[in-house]
């Protein structure tokens, strides 16, 4: 009796814990852009009005998205990250934008990314500063939140700067409860376990997953392969912790796609790309979509590589091979037997693998039908055992996505 109860607390528990912060978003990873990586706080309006942190930014990019393809894919999110807001509250104690670079005011912007068919976030700062030296939100939680839901937001990143760590794993879940008191439901990314981390404190990811839709773990991303490598590097090192609360509803964050950026190639691309699906990472892309070239919007607009990312069974991916230059992770998708795998190849020259698919994790003993989701090839029937050989791009990957043979 003492056995079965202890069952069934273990089967309730599990239930529970897949089902992250209950606002009902966030069931598949976010997807959409984010102005950090490639415009950061770039103020500068009247000598950059392109390219600097106002409205007009924002409104290209909704135009882009709906226009070039990126709404139909999935992409959702235009996102506001720090530099918006003026150097002071207003005389009600509110946080408000800066009226020369957003002289409609973010509930008009709001309203027209709407107009779209898209949704607006936005960004603050749990300490007394942004990062970027904005005002904070510290003693300000639930007027900032009213703010944002009076405004039309839908999303808000949390940032760090400027704060007590050791506050977090309560003020964090303060404003998860001021987000839910206004009614409107806004997804919350948490920068929370990335300052914890940094602060040598082991992040409480069962709370965290509680009180966040996504949680950035780790460093900023940078426009550069090496900046790609080191996330992927953390993510392998700490994959068993975080695939433990990645669903629907919580994700972790290795912060944003560089796709169509300065630096990475177009092997490097489709490898960032091959490995944000396989993570169940969400695909906040931070580039220039007025200019980006077609060959990168390829990439950011497959289907099939979404369509893993966008799972509905929230897994993480884990890498179950290294050998050398050469890692391969896998991820079991939703359906029974149907797997997705990345294989990313470090080196400088091109490589081919050879593995059998019963050694990862592929059980089904009528065999698979594979197909090349990056490329677009059909590769067709294959067995568990014998051997399955691919060739991994230099400085890239390969992806497959495999269906049980009938
Ligand atoms: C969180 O809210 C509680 C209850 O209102 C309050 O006592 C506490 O000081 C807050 N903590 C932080 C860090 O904001
Ligand atoms: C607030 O939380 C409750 C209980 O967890 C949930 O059912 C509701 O959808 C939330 N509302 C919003 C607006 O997030």
């Amino acid at each position: 009796m003492v056995k079965m109860l202890q069952c069934l607390v273990v089967l309730v528990s599990l239930v529970v814990s897949v089902h992250g912060l209950d606002n009902g978003l966030a069931l598949t990873p976010p997807m959409g852009w984010m102005s950090w990586e490639r415009f950061r706080c770039n103020i500068d309006c009247k000598n950059q009005p392109n390219d600097c942190i106002g409205e007009k930014l924002f409104m290209d990019m909704a135009d882009r998205m709906v226009e070039d393809g990126f709404k139909d894919a999935g992409y959702e999110y235009v996102n506001i990250d720090d530099c918006w807001a003026s150097k002071e509250r207003d005389s009600a104690g509110k946080l408000q934008a800066d009226p020369d670079r957003f002289p409609s005011g973010i509930k008009k912007l709001a309203d027209y990314v709407h107009s779209r068919g898209l949704k607006l976030g936005i960004y603050n700062d749990f300490g007394t500063k942004t990062c970027g030296g904005y005002p904070g939100s510290l003693g300000h939680l639930e007027v900032d939140a009213k703010t944002f839901a009076e405004w039309g937001v839908d999303m808000l990143k949390m940032d760090g700067c400027y704060a007590d760590v050791k506050t977090m794993p309560q003020g964090y879940p303060n404003m998860t409860k001021a987000l839910n008191a206004t009614g409107r439901p806004i997804l919350f990314s948490c920068s929370w376990p990335d300052y914890e981390r940094a602060s040598k404190i082991q992040p409480d990811y069962k709370l965290i997953a509680k009180n966040c839709n996504i949680w950035r773990n780790y460093i900023d991303i940078q426009d550069s392969w090496d900046s790609v490598l080191k996330i992927i590097d953390y993510y392998a090192q700490e994959q068993d912790t975080l695939a433990a609360v990645s669903a629907p509803g919580s994700f972790n964050d290795p912060d944003m796609l560089i796709i169509g950026d300065f630096s990475l190639s177009v092997e490097q691309a489709k490898a960032q790309m091959a490995m944000w699906s396989i993570l169940a990472a969400p695909m906040l892309m931070s580039n220039d979509l007025r200019t980006i070239s077609p060959e990168f919007r390829e990439i950011l607009l497959n289907k099939e590589v979404i369509q893993i990312n966008q799972d509905p069974s929230g897994k993480m991916g884990k890498r179950v091979m290294q050998d050398g230059d050469i890692e391969v992770w896998t991820k079991s998708l939703d359906l029974w037997e149907e797997h997705a795998v990345t294989y990313l190849n470090r080196g400088d020259s091109n490589q081919r693998v050879s593995l059998q698919l019963k050694n990862i994790g592929f059980d089904y003993i009528l065999g698979y039908e594979v197909r090349d989701i990056l490329n677009h090839i059909e590769i067709g029937h294959r067995e568990r055992e014998g051997n399955f050989t691919v060739t991994v791009p230099a400085k890239g990957a390969y992806m497959i996505y495999a269906y049980p043979s009938e």
